[in-house]
């Protein structure tokens, strides 16, 4: 069977070549809705992981930024556990297609850049939810939109990380490229602390190495 990955991994390598590290996401999800090919990551199910941290995040009435929300499922579990929604992806048909499986559903659904975030997200969120979206890109977007990602955290609020980790000395890989420690570490910046950081296995089979933080900006 063919690796489900291979043309996502054919798009962002030319993507990367040509200095454009962000314009694959479009280019895959186009050529999904054509059934040209598969998006990798769609499981159409809320992410495992956050599933299991929510109880700990206080989300009810929570203003909350749903990082790279692809089709949307996380989006819809927050929703549902009772946080007021503000979901964003950079591919505009994953956004278009998270307005029609959920058209009823009273998220705020937008086509953004995590690199450029709008001037009116920042200190806007109670909740920051990052899921898989800087392991895709190459380490110096990565850096830069998890510092623009941490801008839109209010005071009092968090930005939770859910990430594939590897050790530093591990080769980087081909997409998606885990994330170290001290990269989530770095996270903390700009009135961002580290509150907790957790390393585990998650339980996909084979399991999969996965760095789960929340960083707190101090206040209220
Ligand atoms: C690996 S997928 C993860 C999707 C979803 N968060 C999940 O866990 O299933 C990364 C998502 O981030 C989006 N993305 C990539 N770069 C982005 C950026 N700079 N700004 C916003 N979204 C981005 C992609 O289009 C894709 O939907």
């Amino acid at each position: 069977m063919s690796d489900p990955r291979a043309k996502a991994r054919e798009l962002a390598a030319q993507a990367v070549q040509d200095g454009e590290p962000t314009r694959w996401f479009e280019e895959l999800y186009a050529l999904a809705e054509r059934g040209d090919a598969a998006v990798p990551w769609a499981d159409l199910e809320p992410n495992p992981v956050l599933r299991r941290v929510l109880p700990s995040l206080a989300v009810d009435g929570a203003r909350t930024l749903v990082v790279g929300c692809g089709y949307g499922d996380d989006a819809a579990l927050l929703l549902a556990a009772g946080a007021r929604v503000t979901a964003f992806d950079i591919a505009e048909t994953a956004v278009a297609r998270c307005r029609q499986r959920f058209p009823d559903a009273p998220v705020d659904w937008c086509v953004a850049d995590a690199l450029a975030p709008p001037e009116g997200w920042a200190r806007a969120f109670d909740l920051v939810v990052e899921i898989n979206t800087l392991q895709v890109l190459p380490p110096p977007e990565r850096a830069r939109a998890g510092q623009a990602l941490g801008t839109c955290v209010a005071p009092g609020g968090a930005l939770l990380v859910i990430a594939r980790g590897r050790e530093p000395a591990d080769p980087a890989g081909a997409m998606p490229w885990p994330l170290t420690v001290a990269e989530v570490e770095a996270l903390a910046a700009d009135g961002l602390v580290l509150e907790r950081l957790d390393d585990l296995l998650d339980a996909e089979d084979p399991p999969v190495r996965r760095l789960v933080a929340v960083l707190r900006r101090s206040g209220r």
